[in-house]
């Protein structure tokens, strides 16, 4: 069974102005997201994660495709009580206490009080906001309100967890704590799904990831499927390249730029990389460091993008 299938969903939002286009959110978007993984979808402003999300909550419902979540086909509000979902720029009433809107939270969904009263505190630990346990909602600070959130997610325990932008306004070391937070429940065996700008953070933690711009799939697969392409190594160097090194090396095709202390050469091999050692060697160029730059995600991302409006 699938945490989430989706199968061509798309979305198409009239836009209730007369004249204005339809907006297409979601063209055709079909994932299948296996139990027990991190699964992050990425995208700019508008590109339809949130849309997506709140199909598969039952929230608003595709104009064409079909979805289903842990095994239940959607519609089903009756499956919402086995997820859990931290909403982007979600409102908490600021009357409340932390404490106060956790016990609300639980309450609206079914949770027995005493079930509650020996679930909030470890919550409100695990996430880091036990301190501000008495202190109301409208007092919190931007990263308080994101960790309350996520514990609010968690009230009742899901199997399946939709973060959307859950590190959004949160310091960095709230972030790399939310991040270890998302791995401790994982290893329990849960099954998380997050929209996320942030993508040099998504990389750290997803088992896999899709790239989604206006509505379209651009790409899918594991961190290292999407960045593995291409490696480029930066060669410290201890003297100018000469014009020998610089005709043998176009000779042999290696795509090389340098400066008058190092080399950044895009390989496809590592014989590659040693040919221009070899090179190196043979013109008497010292080598003072050699590091291989991984591509990031954050790179490829944003190069499939560029492609996307060069096309
Ligand atoms: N209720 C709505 N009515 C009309 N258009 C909508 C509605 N909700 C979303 N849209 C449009 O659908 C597209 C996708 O929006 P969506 O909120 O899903 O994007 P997103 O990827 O979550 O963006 P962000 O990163 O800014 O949160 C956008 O063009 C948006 O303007
Ligand atoms: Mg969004």
């Amino acid at each position: 069974m699938h945490a989430i299938l989706s199968e061509s969903l798309s979305k198409t939002y009239r836009s209730g102005i007369t004249g204005k286009q339809p907006i297409i959110a979601l063209a055709n978007f079909s994932v299948e997201v296996a139990p027990g993984q991190i699964f992050s979808l990425l995208g700019p402003n508008g590109a339809g994660k949130t849309t997506f999300v709140k199909i598969l909550l039952s929230l608003t419902h595709p104009t064409s495709g079909r979805a289903s979540i842990l095994g239940r086909q959607l519609p089903d509000v009756k499956v919402r009580e086995r997820i859990g979902y931290l909403p982007e720029n979600h409102r908490y009433p600021g009357y409340l206490t932390g404490e106060q809107l956790l016990r609300s939270f639980g309450q609206l969904g079914g949770i027995h009080r005493s079930a509650l009263r020996s679930r909030i505190n470890p919550l409100m630990e695990l996430v880091g906001v036990a301190q501000w346990r008495s202190m109301k909602v409208r007092k919190y600070s931007k990263g308080m309100m994101q960790r309350l959130g996520l514990a609010q997610a968690l009230i009742n325990d899901p199997e399946l967890l939709f973060l959307d932008e859950p590190t959004d306004g949160v310091d960095p070391v709230g972030r790399k704590e939310i991040r270890d937070i998302l791995l401790n429940l994982k290893a329990q065996g849960k099954t998380i799904f997050l929209n996320s700008h942030l993508l040099s953070e998504v990389e750290l933690i997803s088992d896999r990831v899709a790239i989604l711009d206006k509505g379209t799939l651009l790409k899918i697969g594991t961190v290292d499927e999407l960045t593995s392409v291409g490696p480029e190594y930066l060669i410290g160097i201890g003297a100018d390249l000469t014009e020998g090194f610089l005709h043998e090396a176009s000779a042999l095709l290696l795509k090389l730029s340098y400066t008058s202390d190092s080399i950044s050469a895009q390989l496809s091999s590592t014989e590659e990389l040693n040919k221009l050692i070899d090179l190196l060697r043979k013109y008497g160029i010292e080598i003072t460091s050699i590091v291989k730059k991984r591509s990031t995600l954050e790179d490829s991302f944003i190069n499939l993008l560029k492609k996307e409006v060069v096309s």
